[in-house]
């Protein structure tokens, strides 16, 4: 074979060594930049900081329609601390029986049937314990914040029924269903989260350096897969399945059964420790 012929037939990236230019390296992610387009997944990320997904400042107080002030007692007015990353109020992850968040409010949106309209109507206006948010959102990112409640609610999304259990009295007080492929799910990762977070999911640590991508999913997947499904406020990050709510769901607990495994998703430099072995939350997922 002559040496034009091995060269036509070599790698891009081997095209330095006959002469060629070297190919151009793919930009590097910058983390935490907020993306132009609003996208799949924008309603979800400001139910979980609208102040950090749309770039507003929380207020002092936020009113009550029975004119009570509602003030910062830790909650920072997000969603998510009122009803929780289960979106179940009181009656889940949050509530009383589980992690017994002060702040958690009783609704639990994925019992209820409202039409869109009708939950935007409660996010404007507030009720006997949500406070107006008419006053801080306008009209349109509440109708996308009443969209993915409604969405999540009749499955058009991935449910958190597809993803964990809530179990009383234990760490976390979580555990992943069963029914996960995590090779598919450790085949989805390198395809699709391993540019940003890294092969081992060590490129970035979070919580002030507590956490890699595996000690944190190992922990805390009840509030990941909501990270996976909407993506992560104001950041680069949107949403990173798609297809059907069911399909979503599925790829989301794959993911996060691949995240089970502590050789693969080490800790890294992070400093907040990871999981025992025997550790519930990942179950029969855990190596
Ligand atoms: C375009 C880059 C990008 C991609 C792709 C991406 N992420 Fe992220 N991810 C980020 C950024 C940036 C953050 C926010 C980090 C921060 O500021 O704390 C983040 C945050 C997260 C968080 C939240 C952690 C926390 O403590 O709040 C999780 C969980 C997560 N990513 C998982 C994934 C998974 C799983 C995938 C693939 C299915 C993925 N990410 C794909 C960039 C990305």
């Amino acid at each position: 074979m002559n040496r034009k012929t091995l060269c036509a037939l070599l790698a891009p990236a081997a095209l330095v060594a006959c002469g060629g230019a070297a190919p151009s390296p793919a930009p590097a992610p910058t983390p935490g930049a907020a993306t132009d387009e609003p996208g799949p997944g924008r309603g979800g990320r400001a139910y979980d900081s609208w102040t950090g997904e749309l770039g507003l400042a929380a207020p002092a107080a936020l009113r009550r329609p029975d004119g009570v002030d509602v003030t910062d007692t830790g909650h920072a007015f997000r969603l998510k601390n009122f009803y929780g990353w289960d979106l179940r109020g009181a009656a889940g992850i949050y509530g009383p029986r589980y992690q017994a968040k002060a702040y958690v409010l009783g609704r639990d949106w994925l019992a209820g049937a409202e039409p869109v309209d009708a939950v935007l109507a409660i996010l404007r206006d507030g009720d006997h314990e949500l406070p107006a948010f008419g006053a801080v959102l306008p009209e349109d990112a509440l109708r996308e914040i009443a969209q993915f409640i409604v969405d999540v609610r009749d499955r058009a999304l991935a449910h958190p029924d597809d993803i964990f259990t809530l179990v009383e009295g234990s760490p976390g007080n979580y555990a992943l269903r069963p029914g996960a492929d995590p090779a598919r799910g450790a085949a989805y990762f390198a395809d699709t989260c391993a540019d940003c977070h890294g092969d081992d999911g060590t490129a970035m640590l979070f919580d002030d350096g507590a956490y890699s991508l595996g000690t944190h999913s190992r922990q805390k997947a009840y509030e990941d897969w909501f990270k996976i499904l909407n993506g992560h406020p104001g950041s680069a990050m949107a949403r990173q399945v798609s297809g059907t709510g069911a399909e979503m769901g599925q790829t989301i607990l794959d993911v996060l059964a691949a995240l089970c495994d502590r050789g693969r998703f080490p800790a890294g430099a992070a400093t907040g420790g990871d999981v025992p072995d025997g550790d519930p939350r990942c179950g029969a997922y855990l190596r």
